[in-house]
């Protein structure tokens, strides 16, 4: 089989695609023919090994899987002994961050939890840029147990990248009234997926325009979470997807020792990949047509090196599709 892959963290150029030997599965494993997979920023972290969090995982000297790409959808090819939940035939999602990646390659071999049924009534295509950048966005918004209201004023930050504009369609989905934030280049795009307000960072601070939002998803973090203090309602929350290391800590600790002295939550998202219950209510979502992804381009695996390059250098508006 065809994947993408690489022997150790470096420049995206050093990427090659490369004939691989096809996976068997084993004992309680699924092989799954990929119909499409998406890029995400975290592929980049994979390649780079930058910034050094996202190498917890994945190898902390070097790469521990040679191949890339964490969502797929597809359709299972075969089963090993021992499965129970899944059939030659099933059409299914993932994403494969807790088994390190391979979403890049025609086939995927992984243990069968990983996969869930993906959403029937949109395609391989649509599906495939979900599994990783939707889960995020919906448990973002649902961290600490406070659930978004009807009217609420929810504001996510960074709302034009992979997680930004599902996270907005979520919101929207329940009644919130949401400000997207992100740079000059993406405001057609964050009204596109229903943002009610939009904000230019790089003309306006959000942190002071007087508004004071309930929830607060913070994807950008490129700022302190005391600037988003002031922002929040006395019961309101904020939850940061957090990108490196001095993000993760400064959210752990500030935002911890913020929280316990206001009613007000602070902190960084949780995440789990794969969560069934969030994979089954973003598949709801997709199949009533309010997931809707943005998708800037479709591309075959050979283009997977030059798309990640555009990713890098901030030139892609949605997500890129990749199709087998
Ligand atoms: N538990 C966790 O926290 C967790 C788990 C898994 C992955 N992650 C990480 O979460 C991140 C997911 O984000 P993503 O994939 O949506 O990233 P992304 O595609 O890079 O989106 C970030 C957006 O923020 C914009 N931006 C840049 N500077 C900004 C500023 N100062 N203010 C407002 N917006 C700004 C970017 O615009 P430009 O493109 O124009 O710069 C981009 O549109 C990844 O880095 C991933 O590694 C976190």
């Amino acid at each position: 089989m065809r994947a993408v892959l690489r022997d150790r963290y470096g420049p995206i150029h050093a990427l090659r695609v490369e004939e691989v030997e096809r996976p068997v599965p084993g004992e309680g494993e699924a092989l799954v023919r990929v119909q499409a997979s998406s890029l995400n920023r975290a592929d980049l972290h994979s390649v780079t090994g930058m910034p050094r969090l996202a190498r917890i995982g994945i190898g902390m000297t070097g790469p521990r899987f040679p191949l890339i790409g964490l969502d797929v959808a597809g359709t299972v090819e075969e089963v090993g002994g021992n499965v129970r939940g899944l059939a030659p035939g099933d059409e299914v999602w993932a994403d494969l961050s807790p088994v390190g990646s391979g979403a890049f390659a025609d086939y995927v071999c992984a243990a069968e939890g990983i996969f869930s049924p993906r959403p029937a009534k949109i395609g391989f295509e649509e599906a495939a840029t979900m599994p990783h950048s939707a889960i995020l966005a919906l448990q973002g918004l649902r961290a600490w147990g406070r659930p978004i209201s009807p009217g609420h004023q929810v504001l996510i930050n960074g709302a034009g990248g992979c997680v930004g504009p599902f996270a907005v369609r979520i919101a929207k989905s329940h009644g919130a009234e949401v400000t997207g934030v992100d740079s000059t280049a993406k405001m057609d795009l964050l009204r596109a997926v229903g943002a009610d307000h939009v904000v230019d960072f790089t003309r306006e601070d959000v942190t002071r325009n007087g508004v004071s939002y309930d929830r607060i998803l913070d994807i950008a973090t490129h700022r302190s979470v005391f600037d988003f203090r002031r922002s929040l309602t006395p019961d309101g929350t904020y939850s940061m997807i957090a990108d490196g290391l001095g993000d993760l800590f400064g959210a752990a600790i500030f935002g911890s020792l913020f929280s316990i002295r206001t009613g007000r939550r602070m902190g960084i998202a949780p995440w789990k990949p794969n969560d069934r219950d969030g994979l089954a209510h973003l598949s709801d979502l997709a199949n009533q047509g309010v997931l809707e992804p943005v998708i800037d381009r479709r591309i075959g695996l050979e283009e997977v090196p030059i798309a990640l390059l555009d990713l890098q250098q901030g030139r892609t508006l949605g997500k890129v599709v990749v199709g087998i």
